[in-house]
C-alpha cells in the first residue's frame, strides 16, 4: 500500500459558530492538541504523505497554527461556503497533481482511526473509485444516509433530503471518503447543488460514479470516526473518548492507574512500564516518564522528565524544565520549573525550586526557597551534591551551596556557601529567662484598664 500515492484533504472552513468562541472550532484542543492536527495525525499515521487544508473563518490564525501541527500542509481557502464538494474543489490544485489516492477527512472530527482509513485506502487499491466509511447508530438523525440496492452503495442521502422510509436508514456516513485520484476531479465537477439546502454536496460523487458503472464501496467502522465537533459538550465528550483510549493504552503497556477515570494525559505524554499513577492526576503536554515511578494523587505535571524509580507527589507540581534523575523525590506541596534534580535527591515538603540545580543526594527540607527572581530577571541557583539545606531557608538567587554544604535552618543566604561549610543566615536566638511571665501580666494589666476606663 506505502507505494500507492495519497494525498488527505482536510475540511476546515466551518463556521463553529456554536462553539460560541473567539477562536476557530478545529482549534479547539483534545488532550491539548487542536482537533484539526489529530486529523493530520490519523491521515499521517495512514500512511498519507500529502496534505491539504481547507480553511475558511480565521484563516490567518489557521495557518499560523498549522503551522506547527502540520508544516507540509498546504492550505486553501475556500472563500464561500457552498458545501462539502465546493470545498474539497478549493484544493483543486493539489488534486491535480495526480495521486492514486484522495482521502477527505472533516477538521472537526478528531477521533478518527487511522485504520478506518487504511481501509478505505485498500479497498482503493483492490479498485474502488470512491469508498464511503459508514457507521451504523441507533439515532442516524443529522446524518446522511447510505442508500444500498442489492447490496450495493447507489447514494448517499442527506437528511434534509431523504424521503420518509429512507430516514429510517441506521447506516450512516461518517464524513470519511476515499476517492481514486484519477476519477476525483471528473466526479467532483460534476456536483450540482439541488438539494434541500442548495449546497454543494461530496456525497453526491456516490451516485454519479454509481451511475457510471464505477465500483463504489461501503466501510464500517466505529461511531467515534463520525463524532463532529460542534459545541463544548460534544468537545468534551470527545476528550472523554480520548483520554479512555489513552487510559487503556497506557494500562495495556505496563503502568498501573489505580483510578483511571481520574487520570488525565496530553496527546504526547511518555510513561514507562511499572509506572505506578494515583489518582486524579494531569499531565499537561511534553511529559516524559521512564519506568518505576510512582505518581502520588493529586499531582499536575507538565514539560517534565522523570527518570526511572522517582517518586512524585502527593500534591506535587512539575512546571516545564523540571528534569528528575533517578530515584529523586519530589513531595507534598512542592513545586519544581526549570531545575535539575540528580540521582537521589530529595525535596520533601512545601518547597519551591525554580531555575535550579540540586546535587545528586542532597536533602533540601521543608519550606525551602529558591528565590529566583527580583521582579526582573531570572537568576540561577546551584546546590552542591550532598548538600543539606535546614527546614525553611531562602536561597536568594544567584547563589551556590556547594557539595556538603550545610545550611542551618531558618537562613536567608545571599552569599554563595564554599563545599563542606555551615551557614547560618539568622539572627541568634536570646533566651531571657521569666521575661514571658512578666510580658504576660504586664499585657493582661492593660487590658484590665482599657475596659474599666
Ligand atoms: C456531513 C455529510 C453527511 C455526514 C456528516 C457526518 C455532506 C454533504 N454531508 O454532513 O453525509 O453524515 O457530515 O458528520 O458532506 N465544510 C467546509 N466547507 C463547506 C461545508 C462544509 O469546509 O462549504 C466542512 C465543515 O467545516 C465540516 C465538514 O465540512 O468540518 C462537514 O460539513 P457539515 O456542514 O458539518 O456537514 P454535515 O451536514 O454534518
Ligand atoms: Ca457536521
Amino acid at each position: 500500500m506505502s507505494q500507492r500515492s495519497c494525498l488527505s484533504i482536510i475540511l476546515a472552513a466551518g463556521e463553529g459558530t456554536r462553539m460560541k468562541s473567539a477562536v476557530p472550532k478545529v482549534l479547539h484542543t483534545i488532550a491539548g492538541l487542536p482537533m484539526a492536527a489529530h486529523v493530520v495525525k490519523a491521515a499521517e499515521a495512514a500512511g498519507s504523505g500529502e496534505l491539504a487544508l481547507v480553511i475558511g473563518h480565521g484563516a490567518d490564525e489557521m495557518r499560523k497554527a498549522a503551522l506547527k501541527f502540520a508544516p507540509k500542509a498546504e492550505a486553501f481557502v475556500q472563500e464561500k461556503r457552498l458545501g462539502t464538494a465546493h470545498a474539497v474543489l478549493a484544493a483543486r490544485a493539489a488534486i491535480s497533481k495526480g495521486y492514486d489516492d484522495i482521502l477527505v477527512m472533516f477538521g472537526d472530527t478528531p477521533l478518527i482511526d487511522p485504520e478506518a482509513l487504511a481501509a478505505a485506502r485498500l479497498k482503493l487499491a483492490e479498485g474502488a473509485a470512491v469508498v464511503v466509511v459508514g457507521f451504523r447508530t441507533e439515532n442516524p438523525s443529522g446524518y446522511g444516509r447510505l442508500i444500498e440496492k442489492a447490496g450495493k452503495l447507489v447514494a448517499i442521502r442527506e437528511e434534509k433530503d431523504c424521503s420518509d422510509e429512507e430516514k429510517k436508514i441506521t447506516f450512516c456516513n461518517g464524513g470519511l471518503m476515499a476517492v481514486a485520484g484519477r476519477h476525483a476531479l471528473k466526479l467532483l465537477d460534476q456536483v450540482g447543488s439541488k438539494n434541500a439546502k442548495g449546497e454543494y454536496y461530496l456525497t453526491d460523487i456516490v451516485e454519479i460514479a454509481a451511475a457510471q458503472g464505477l465500483d463504489v464501496v461501503a466501510t464500517e467502522a466505529s461511531f467515534e470516526n463520525a463524532l463532529g465537533i460542534n459545541n463544548r459538550a460534544e468537545l468534551a465528550q470527545a476528550e472523554g473518548i480520548w483520554q479512555q483510549r489513552r487510559r487503556r493504552e497506557a494500562m495495556l503497556s505496563g503502568v498501573t492507574l489505580i483510578a483511571p477515570e481520574t487520570v488525565f494525559f496530553s496527546h504526547d505524554t511518555e510513561i514507562g512500564a511499572d509506572t505506578i499513577v494515583e489518582p486524579n492526576v494531569w499531565f499537561g503536554p511534553d511529559v516524559k516518564i521512564a519506568t518505576g515511578v510512582k505518581i502520588h494523587a493529586f499531582s499536575h505535571i507538565e514539560g517534565a522528565t522523570i527518570a526511572s524509580n522517582c517518586d512524585v507527589g502527593p500534591f506535587a507540581r512539575l512546571r516545564p524544565g523540571a528534569d528528575l534523575r533517578t530515584k529523586a523525590k519530589v513531595g507534598n506541596f512542592c513545586e519544581v520549573k526549570q531545575a535539575i534534580v540528580e540521582e537521589g535527591a530529595k525535596v520533601n515538603h512545601l518547597t519551591y525550586i525554580g531555575d535550579a540545580r540540586i546535587g545528586a543526594g542532597a536533602n533540601i527540607g521543608a519550606g525551602t526557597i529558591t528565590c529566583n527572581y527580583d521582579g526582573y530577571s531570572k537568576f540561577f541557583t546551584d546546590i552542591g551534591e550532598g548538600a543539606f539545606i535546614g527546614s525553611n531557608s531562602s536561597l536568594v538567587a544567584p547563589v551556590s551551596i556547594g557539595k556538603g554544604g550545610y545550611i542551618a535552618s531558618g537562613s536567608v543566604i545571599t552569599e554563595s556557601v564554599p563545599d563542606d561549610a555551615l551557614a547560618f543566615g539568622r539572627a541568634r536566638q536570646r533566651t531571657l529567662p521569666g521575661k514571658g511571665k512578666e510580658l504576660r501580666e504586664r499585657f493582661s494589666q492593660a487590658a484590665a484598664a482599657r475596659k474599666k476606663g
